[in-house]
């Protein structure tokens, strides 16, 4: 069984007489986990009705550009944004050359040049509408953009002719669907996040903080979804919306953090944690507000626990990641985290005066990383959190592959030697 577990599949179907074959594709999309809208061309509805793939896909039909209510509902723009992937199956010669062309005058091909996740299309047509010279042109420009085409098939037509233009099975189709994603799958594993600062109380109106704006582990809670994890996300206090599918639990001092992380590890896969948790917190909290007497004040702190070490010292088989902010010796610095604390990947950064580019790196949309790991690393360039949150899950999806590989194997070695 193929794993689209929380992916958004927008499928386009298009005036084909094999657009009935869509129903079968839409059913299959949806047992392999996935969430289908479903928008049809005008030539489609000639063919099948929307409402046959309403009920299939559990979700309105789209079908207009041009609509003052559907703009205003769920817009090309939106519908475009949803969508992990864009599937047009059956896609007709018509579809093809308007995509090649970069048209924009029906709801899929605006869709389709508004979005930049990945398209793919299962063409079907008459065999000699897919000979046609037109055609093919239009195929080879598409592929050369990065369009994925599958099929078509060959065989009978529903014509009554023989060759190639059939659309292709529908299993074909997810499976290869289900391929895009599995570079950089987390299907089926449990991740805990950290994100954001926490807060020291000094009194009941006043703490120490830190600058972390928690884009970072927010980025990466939203990528880890998009690679079929289950994303617990443990949040110190940030303007930030939740990540959808992600299950979020506020907390805000380092010990509410610690608590919480406790009682949810136990059940995941992989913990990263990005939250920039406060070294120190005052010994007192004092109950009522701190007066404005003294020329000076002196605040007593003690260490917090580090919880990312507690964490792997306890769950030793959980894979960690550590985040590591620095002002300079980022390599250093992080290296030896690494080693301290005995977790298996750390992601480092520069922050403060040095980190020009990334205009010190806090709130700011922009960061650029060091990946390091026994015996490894990689630089992950300047570019946008979103985008390093996503290469980064994909890293982390790799090294925790061939992490499961090694202590499954270690294991197996033990329990040969015990018996
Ligand atoms: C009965 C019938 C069957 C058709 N089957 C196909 C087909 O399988 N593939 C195709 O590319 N066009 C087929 N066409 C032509 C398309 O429906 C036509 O080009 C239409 O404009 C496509 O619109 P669309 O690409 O906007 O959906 C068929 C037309 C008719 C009348």
């Amino acid at each position: 069984m193929q794993h689209l577990t929380n992916k958004r599949v927008l499928l386009g179907v298009t005036g084909s007489i094999a657009a009935y074959k869509a129903a079968d594709v839409i059913r299959r999309l949806r047992d392999a986990g996935a969430e289908v809208k479903v928008v049809m061309t005008d030539g489609a509805k000639a063919f099948v009705t929307p409402l046959t793939f309403q009920a299939l896909s559990a979700s309105p039909v789209y079908e207009n550009l041009l609509d003052k209510e559907a703009e205003a509902a769920m817009g090309h723009i939106e519908l475009a944004r949803w969508a992990d992937v864009i599937l047009i199956a059956p896609a007709s010669a018509n579809s093809l050359a308007s995509l090649a062309q970069g048209r924009a005058d029906e709801l899929l091909n605006a869709i389709c040049l508004a979005s930049d996740v990945p398209l793919a299309v299962a063409p079907a047509m008459n065999k000699h509408m897919w000979a046609d010279p037109a055609t093919q042109d239009n195929v080879r420009l598409l592929a050369q953009r990065g369009v994925l085409f599958i099929g078509p098939d060959s065989g009978e037509q529903a014509c009554g002719d023989i060759g190639e233009g059939r659309m292709i099975d529908s299993e074909t189709i997810i499976s290869r669907i289900a391929e895009l994603f599995s570079v950089g799958s987390l299907s089926g594993l449990t991740v805990v996040i950290t994100a954001g600062p926490t807060r020291e109380a000094l009194d009941p109106v006043r703490y120490l903080s830190n600058h972390s704006s928690g884009k970072m582990g927010y980025a990466i809670a939203e990528a880890a979804v998009e690679a079929g994890a289950k994303v617990i996300l443990v949040s110190g206090p940030v303007s930030l919306e939740s990540p959808d599918r992600v299950q979020r639990i506020n907390v805000e001092s380092a010990a509410d953090m610690e608590a919480v992380v406790k009682e949810q590890v136990g059940a995941a896969d992989i913990f990263v944690a990005t939250a920039a948790v406060a070294d120190y917190r005052p010994v007192t909290v004092q109950q009522d507000k701190i007066k404005k007497k003294e020329e000076r004040l002196t605040i007593e702190l003690e260490k917090n626990t580090d919880i990312l070490a507690t964490v792997k010292a306890e769950y030793t088989k959980t894979f960690c990641v550590g985040f590591a902010a620095e002002t300079q010796n980022v390599e250093t610095y992080a290296r030896t985290k690494l080693e301290q604390k005995n977790i298996e990947m750390i992601v480092a950064n520069l922050v403060g005066p040095l980190a020009k580019k990334t205009a010190g790196t806090f709130n700011s949309d922009l960061n650029e990383l060091n990946v390091y790991w026994q015996g490894g690393e990689v630089k992950l360039e300047l570019a946008s959190k979103t985008k390093l949150a996503r290469q980064l899950i994909a890293l982390i999806s790799q090294r925790f592959s061939l992490y499961k590989t090694n202590t499954d194997n270690k294991n197996n070695i033990i329990s040969l030697k015990s018996h």
